[in-house]
């Protein structure tokens, strides 16, 4: 079992760096073992997922060569099997990005079927509508996706609701389809745009990424690149609104402020000082914080990452806020130990009413999810008093040294694993 133990009360200041966005990551890597040459990729986070990620592209017989903690020399000449183990689908979801890469390098994929998860039931119906479109042939059988093609032929693909890992498997299938295929309906969460840019540097033909459309005309084969990550926006408006609950003041650095416009827009609703720089933005949490209405949407609105993490702060101003969640079905299972804290929070169905209280106290707390960790390590950072919290492996999939990161912002949190 991996705990934290958080002595809260204190406001936390000082400087963070951010590290290279996970959703960005995942999409890259897989993308990487498109090229039969050399792929640097810097300013990746060190975070569980990504190594899970690295270690399934070496199962399949890509050379992976970690120059250090965040670079990593990918080449996917050597691949000797298009079958994913079922161990990595497990560990994480992203593996399906396989499914989009060897089907448009190989023509063929064998990918264990991703189930649902903590947050919702999560189908892939859209990813599937995305791949018959190009050509392929799907069959389900023995819990893996089989997909065949003779050759993917470009499509003019319409989703039927906007969806991130659709757009990403889609563009990397396409990205070697014949002819020019269109996705309307599109994504346009930064980390389209990275993954976007990145296979362009591998010689890809892709644009409007970052729009609701995206023209992709195929190309035969991708030469090597060196490509850099961009910030992370999650990580980066994780520690905001951690500055906002435990009215601190943190200068954030090593961000696209741009990416992070719609959690400034709320923090600053809320009272608090929001000062944005070219690379950094300052969040200082004002004493006394007015409620405010948050309703999670794609890029650019509010993201569902940060669902959680806003709903702490608020839960901590003054009034009565509402956050509608209308992406996932159920990501609001962490405010029953938000309850247990001394929130005053009514959930009902994708909608939770939030009566901001002047106080909450340290408790023995269990962490469902990555996102709504990082949110219940904020409330424990700001409760009275001592705060357990379990099943923080979740917390490590997504977040590089978040107790160290905290620590260096003054906060009294403990790593214990038995
Ligand atoms: C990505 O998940 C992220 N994960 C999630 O972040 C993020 O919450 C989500 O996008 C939304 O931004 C990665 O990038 C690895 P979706 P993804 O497809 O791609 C429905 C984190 O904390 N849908 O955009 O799975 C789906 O059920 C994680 O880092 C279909 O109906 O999300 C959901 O309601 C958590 N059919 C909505 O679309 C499909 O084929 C958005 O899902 C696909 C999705």
């Amino acid at each position: 079992m991996e705990q934290y133990i958080i002595e809260g009360g204190i406001p936390l200041n000082g400087e963070v760096t951010i590290g290279g966005a996970k959703n960005a990551a995942l999409g890259i890597i897989a993308g990487a073992v498109m090229a039969d040459e050399d792929v640097l990729i810097e300013n990746i986070p060190n975070v569980n997922d990504i190594n899970v990620m690295l270690e399934a592209i070496s199962e399949i017989g890509a050379k992976v060569n970690r120059i250090d903690a965040h670079t990593v020399v990918i080449n996917g000449s050597s691949i000797n099997t298009n079958e994913v183990k079922d161990e990595y689908m497990r560990k994480i979801r992203a593996s399906y990005y396989f499914i989009g890469a060897l089907l448009g390098k190989y023509n063929s994929a064998h990918v264990p079927l991703p189930g649902g998860c903590e947050i919702g039931a999560r189908p892939i119906d859209q990813h599937l509508k995305g791949f018959r479109a190009l050509g392929a042939k799907i069959d389900i059988s023995g819990g893996s996706l089989h997909a065949k093609s003779d050759g993917l032929k470009a499509a003019h693909i319409y989703f039927d609701v906007v969806t991130v890992g659709a757009t990403i498997n889609v563009m990397l299938a396409a990205s070697m389809a014949h002819g020019q295929t269109i996705i309307e309906n599109a994504a346009r969460e930064p980390h389209i745009v990275d993954v976007a840019n990145f296979l362009n540097s591998m010689g890809a033909n892709i644009k409007g990424a970052g729009t609701d459309t995206i023209r992709i005309r195929g190309v035969e084969r991708f030469h090597g690149t060196e490509y850099s990550i961009i910030p992370d926006q999650i990580e980066a408006g994780t520690f905001m609104c951690m500055a906002a609950a435990t009215r601190g003041n943190i200068l954030i650095k090593n961000v696209i402020p741009k990416h992070l416009e719609s959690i400034t827009a709320k923090l600053l609703e809320m009272g608090n000082e929001v000062i944005e720089y070219d690379e950094a933005v300052r969040v200082i949490g004002a004493a006394e914080q007015r409620h405010t209405d948050v309703k999670t949407l794609p890029y650019p609105g509010f993201p569902t990452d940060m669902q959680p993490q806003m709903t702490v702060a608020l839960a901590l101003a003054e009034g009565i806020s509402v956050v509608t969640e209308s992406i996932f079905e159920n990501r609001f299972k962490y405010v029953d130990e938000l309850l247990r804290m001394g929130a005053s929070i009514r959930v009902e169905g994708n909608v939770a009413v939030i009566c901001g209280v002047k106080e909450l106290s340290g408790a023995s707390i269990n962490v469902p999810d990555l996102r709504a960790g990082a949110a219940l390590v904020t409330a424990a950072l700001k409760a009275k008093g001592k705060s357990t919290l379990d099943e923080i492996g979740y917390i490590k999939r997504g977040y590089e040294e978040f107790d160290k990161k905290i620590a260096g912002l003054g906060g009294k949190i403990t790593y214990i694993s038995d």
